[in-house]
This record gives structure tokens, sequence and C-alpha cells, in this order.
């Protein structure tokens, strides 16, 4: 990017008529955004070519004119995707530097696209574009990770793991279950990205400035040529909402959220300590120092990462908190979160995407830690319940069973059936069946239960609707 010190001359911009001095090249640097906003080129210049169309329609520009600024626009992009584009600090902005380049390439034309139209409105146009077609990226991302759980759970429908509550060994649970309530949370969120799609896909365009434009312009042809499925209806927050920015980006965090709970079961699961799984060695690293070392550093830079998310949806909303209407420059701060919120989203189930497939699972390792902590508990009580004892005493009862195979050193499965009777005279050896992993997996059976039969067929549901899409 140059900026030399003619480059510095106000009479480059757009708008040096009122001053009587160069700006600061400091100043110039802290309020230029052309570094960052470069990003939205080619929705700026769709933006333009429906706004000059839609100019030409109405009868305030010419068919020639139309056609020059058609043709200059065309040339300028062919210009930025070969990235020969010369972008120019002292031009500011995306939308500076473009139409500049424009007057360069077609003359008199050039200077009259900008009829009608301000950079406040121009701005929130390009960023609604452009997020637009972000979020339908993210939404395949999002796709692709389901897709990715749906073929492992399928794989390990019949794998035991133990499931947690407080981190401690609760209930067995298949592991294949365990990954679907990952596909339900990324579902959540490919909802929201789609609903507040709807609210991105609005045209501030026509608001000009802040108050609209006194010529004849025709904003439901601009919507419609730009897809735009509605009106911005109030010139002043068409200008001035960042709404749909902050919904955004509230929907990504949770997405890294979600993702970032994965990333840290993945790094527990890792450690030698549990050793249910481990890693394709793409995705990990090893020591420096330690030769002995496998780090799952994917995961651990995707549960880092969500706090840069995090950040960024604060930095939206306390961007926006004191602002009065309609437009201020405050709002140029709104494009390095969008943008790195996009990128990092975007890598992130990247990343997850293409590890998942190659995670390998120790499904041995993990019934030994199902079987380790009693995980059955809650099926003898159920047992005892069905035999008539009131949940509260069977509770009882079994809290004694497990502090009897605690001080044997054995699973409750291996309690010999008189010490049972004992503490519940009910038990009889039907008891055994309850008390095994597979026992207790299969009696969950209804619908969100974990029985390896209802989770094929959440499977089975999964793929019919993924493959819908
Ligand atoms: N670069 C500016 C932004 O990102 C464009 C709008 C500038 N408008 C203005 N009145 N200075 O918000």
């Amino acid at each position: 990017m140059s900026a030399d010190s003619s480059s510095l001359d106000r009479k480059h911009s757009g708008w040096s008529g009122r001053f009587s001095e160069p700006v600061a090249e400091f100043v110039l640097r802290y309020t230029a955004s052309v570094g960052f906003d470069q990003r939205l080129a080619l929705a700026d210049i769709e933006g333009s070519l429906a706004h000059a169309a839609m100019l030409a329609r109405v009868g305030v520009l010419s068919s020639g004119d139309l056609a020059d600024i058609e043709r200059g626009l065309a040339m300028i992009r062919g210009e930025i995707e070969r990235g020969e584009f010369d972008w120019q600090l002292a031009l500011e902005d995306v939308h500076l530097n473009i139409e500049r380049r424009l007057t360069e390439l077609v003359g008199e034309a050039g200077k009259r696209l900008h009829t009608g139209r301000s950079r406040n409105d121009q701005v929130a146009t390009d960023v609604r574009l452009w997020l637009r077609a972000e979020i339908d990226r993210i939404g395949d991302a999002l796709g692709s990770m389901q897709r990715a759980l749906v073929e492992q759970a399928a794989a390990h429908v019949d794998t035991v793991m133990p499931g947690f509550t407080h981190l401690q060994v609760a209930q067995p649970v298949s592991f294949g279950h365990h990954l679907l309530a990952y596909v339900e949370m990324l579902e959540r969120d490919r909802e929201r990205m789609l609903d507040a799609r709807r609210r991105v896909n609005r045209l501030p365009l026509g608001a000009a400035a802040l108050a609209g434009t006194t010529f004849p312009i025709d904003r439901a042809f601009v919507a419609d040529r730009l897809g735009f499925e509605a009106l911005c209806e109030n010139s002043l927050d068409a200008v001035s909402d960042r709404d749909f920015a902050v919904e955004f980006v509230a929907a990504a965090a949770l997405v890294m959220t979600h993702v970032s709970r994965l990333a840290e079961e993945l790094v527990l699961w890792m450690s030698p300590r549990y050793g249910f799984v481990r890693l394709p060695d793409r995705f990990t690293t090893g020591s420096s120092i330690m030769p002995q070392k496998r780090n799952p550093d994917v995961p651990e830079l995707a549960r880092g990462k969500t706090g840069r998310v995090v950040g960024h949806l604060t930095a939206l909303l306390v961007l926006m908190k004191g602002q009065p209407l309609a437009y201020n420059k405050d709002n140029q701060e709104d494009k390095e979160p969008l943008f790195d919120t996009v990128d990092t989203v975007l890598d992130t189930l990247r990343a997850f995407s293409e590890m998942i497939p190659g995670i390998e699972v120790d499904s041995a390792e993990m019934r030994r830690a199902a079987e380790d902590g009693f995980s059955t508990a809650t099926d003898l009580a159920d047992y005892l319940v069905k035999k008539g004892l009131p949940f509260r005493d069977a509770h009882e009862a079994v809290a004694k069973a497990v502090r009897r195979a605690a001080e044997r050193g054995c699973d409750l499965a291996a309690l010999p059936l008189a010490e049972l009777q004992e503490l519940a005279p009910q038990v009889d050896a039907g008891v055994f069946d309850r008390l095994t992993l597979a026992g207790s997996l299969a009696a969950r059976d209804h619908v969100g239960g974990t029985s390896p039969r209802q989770v094929r067929e959440q499977v089975a549901r999964w793929r019919d609707r993924l493959d819908k899409r």
C-alpha cells in the first residue's frame, strides 16, 4: 500500500474542498481503514453496480454513464482479483479507493456514481453483503463438522464410556451418544446463524448519510438485485444499526464455546490419566524438551481462540453502547472483530472436521473407566424400585452396597448375591444382568436415551437430515 507524502494530499480524497491543510500522516494512519476493509472490495463493487443500475433506471444517470461505470468496475474487480490494485492509505478506505480508481479509468461517469449515496449506507450495505456470504460458509462448515461427528458416532454406538457429572463417573453411556450431543449443539448454532442471517439480509442503501436522499431512488430494485429480503425502513437506523454484527458474533461465540467444550474433553481424554483417545499425529505436536510428549495443540488452540471471539462480542457491544444516532466513525471498528470472528470460526470448524474422523478410540480403556466408578449404581437402585422399594430406601441400600464393593475392591456386579440380599432382601439372581454396562445402556431405551438401539436411530435421523441439505 502506498502512503508517500504526495498521496497525503486531501485532493486525492473524496472530500478535499473544505480543508486548508493536509491531514497529519499519523492521523491518516489512525483513521484509515483500507488496510483491513479492502476485504469488502467485491461486495463494494456489487453494491455500486446495483446502485448505478438503479440510478440509470430512475433517470438520474445516463445509460452511457452506467455503461462506463460497469466497464470500469469490471476492470477494477479484475485488478483486485489479480492482486494488482494499488490500495492507497491516503484514500482512507475501500470505498474511496475504488471510487477514485473508477474515475481514473472512466472519467466523469465515475464521479457520478456517488449520487444519492453516502459511505454511511454504502459501508453498511457492504458489510451485510459480505457477512451474508460468510454466514452461508459457516453454515456449511457446521454441517461438515456435524457429519464428521455423526460418522464417528455411527462407528461407536456400542462403545461404552463413563458418562460424567461433576467430572465424576456417573452412568455408562455410549460414546456415540456422547458425540451426538455435540451434533445437537452445532445444529442449534446453525439455526442461530440462519436466524441472524434474516436480519443481516436487509438493505440499508438509500439511507444516504442519515436522512435519505432527494433523488427519486428505487430501493426495492436495489434490494432485489442484491438479493436482500427487505429494506431497512428507517434511514437513521439503517446507517447506524450494527445489531446484525453483534448477533452474528454472539452466535459465533456460541459455536466456539461448543467446540471448546469438545476441545477440553479431547484434551482430557488424550491425557494418559484417561487414555480414551488418540488424535492423528498431524493434529498433535511433540515437546522440544520432553521426548515422550504428544500434545493436543489443535484442541487447545481452539479452546484458546474461543477467548478472542468472546472478546470480539464484548468489543462490539461496547462499541455500540454509547453511540448517539446516527452514523459515527466508531462503526469503523466493527470490521476487525467481525473479520477475525469469521476467520477463527471457519478455521476452527475446518480443523475439527478434519480431525474428528481420525480420532482413534481405546474402547477397552473407556470400558475399564466405566467399570471403575460403580457407574451402574443407579441401575441397582432402579431395580430395587421396580421390586417395590421406595426410591429413597433403594438409594440408601445401594449406597451401602457401593461401600461394601469399595471395601472389597470390586465392582457392584462382583458382590455375592447373599451380600446384596442382606442389604435388600428383594434382590434375586436377575440383578446381575442389570449391573453390567451393556445392561445399563440397553435399559435406557427411549428417545434421547443412550441405549444402542436409540443411538442407532439418532445416527439414522442425522444422516437423513444432513443428506437433505
Ligand atoms: N470506513 C468507514 C467505516 O468503515 C466508511 C464510512 C465512513 N463514513 C464517514 N462519514 N466518514 O465506517
